[in-house]
């Protein structure tokens, strides 16, 4: 069985004022009428794959119980981080947890806030990567590479991927290059990004943290043995938890192991990281304007004019390369070369306060 697993735990500033800290994006209706948590968990449904298991905080458990039950979906299992540690501890405890009662078990771990929009051609990579898993390999989804990127990770190829799309084994992954790595991997041609997918055996994860991260496997072992259950949800123990090293799965194992592999990926995939990424992956008119139901756009063109609000009518005249998202409470307008920098609107409103 594969167990989809899915990470809800990070807050989305650069997508502010949609996504905020009590409500990230993922819990946002970005692109169409779904959440992007609930088409994450749409996405992966089929005989194949068991319930999904949710990793996430205290404070968002009762949205993603909300969430799945609005799309009638049951969770496996709820697990509950007592603070963010990010992926890796996360990641582990899903492994060690899904285990305890399926030793063969096979996990497809997946963020929720990317955009997938083609579920079944996605369905079909992971069918294909099920091979390299039964050889024990770690398998990532790679997305080819359309400029130097420094925010994600690089997978190297062993080979060119050919037609058939199957697994190929990795020399290489490196996570967040900077800039002038970046563009050197770029122009080697022979490097995929990662997509930040990832599809493995429990027990070929868990050996991986005790050859590269025991300080990680340690704390998080003792943590899901020591979970207690709580209205349904699965409550790691905070005491163990606190130990856990603060480090993502790509620093704590990806750069490190080398039974890994890729799937090619080549249909459309975001990690929607900023506004300009939601504006790329939403219906566009013939200038390239965005709007939502609540947004008008006059003689604009490449914009983004999103209403949030049933209360808030948003007209744009003239515009162009700038994205205005209007809430109830708040409004954000920037250049759109500048969706970046909307993280800076959360630090300097903080700073306010
Ligand atoms: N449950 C839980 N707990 N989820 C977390 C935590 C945590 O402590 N930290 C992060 N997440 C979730 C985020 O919400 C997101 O869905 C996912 O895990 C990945 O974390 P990010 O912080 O967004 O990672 P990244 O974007 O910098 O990099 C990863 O994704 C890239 C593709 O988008 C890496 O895997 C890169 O190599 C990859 O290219
Ligand atoms: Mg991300």
């Amino acid at each position: 069985m594969i167990y989809p697993t899915i990470l809800c735990g990070g807050s989305g500033t650069r997508l502010w004022p949609l996504s905020r800290k009590s409500y990230p994006k993922q819990f946002a209706p970005l692109l169409g009428d779904q959440t992007l948590f609930q088409a994450s968990a749409l996405r992966l449904r089929g005989d194949e794959f068991a319930s999904p298991v949710v990793l996430t905080n205290s404070d968002f458990r009762f949205i993603v119980t909300e969430q799945l039950s609005e799309i009638g979906i049951d969770p496996g299992a709820i697990l509950i981080e007592p603070e963010g540690r990010n992926t890796a501890p996360a990641v582990l405890a899903a492994a060690l947890h899904l285990m305890a009662t399926d030793p063969d078990a096979v996990l497809l771990v997946a963020p929720s806030d990317h955009a997938i929009p083609d579920a079944a051609a996605f369905r079909a990579a992971v069918e294909r990567g099920l091979a390299a898993v039964a050889a024990g390999q770690i398998v990532t989804f790679g997305i080819t590479p359309s400029r130097p990127e420094t925010g994600y990770g690089y997978l190297e190829l062993s080979a060119q991927p050919d037609t058939s799309g199957a697994p190929i084994a990795l020399t290489r992954f490196v996570e967040k290059p900077d800039l002038a790595r970046a563009e050197a991997m770029l122009a080697a041609g022979n490097f995929l990004w990662n997509a930040g997918i990832f599809l493995f055996r429990a027990a070929d994860m868990v050996a991986a943290f005790e050859a590269y991260a025991p300080e990680v496997l340690a704390p998080v072992r003792a943590a899901v043995e020591n979970a207690h259950t709580d209205l349904g949800f699965l409550r790691l123990d905070p005491t163990a938890w606190a130990k856990a090293p603060d480090i993502s799965l790509d620093y704590a194992v990806m750069e490190r192991a080398t039974n890994l592999a890729a799937v090619p990926f080549s249909e459309e995939w975001s990690d929607l990281g900023g506004w300009d990424a939601v504006w790329a992956a939403q219906a566009q008119d013939e200038a390239g304007v965005a709007t939502s139901s609540g947004a008008t756009a006059i003689d604009c063109e490449e914009s983004l004019l999103r209403s949030e609000s049933d209360g808030v009518e948003l007209v744009g005249i003239g515009l162009k390369n700038v994205i205005a998202v209007a809430m109830n409470d708040a409004v954000l307008v920037a250049d759109m070369s500048r969706a970046q920098d909307v993280k800076k609107a959360v630090d300097a409103l903080k700073v306010r306060k």
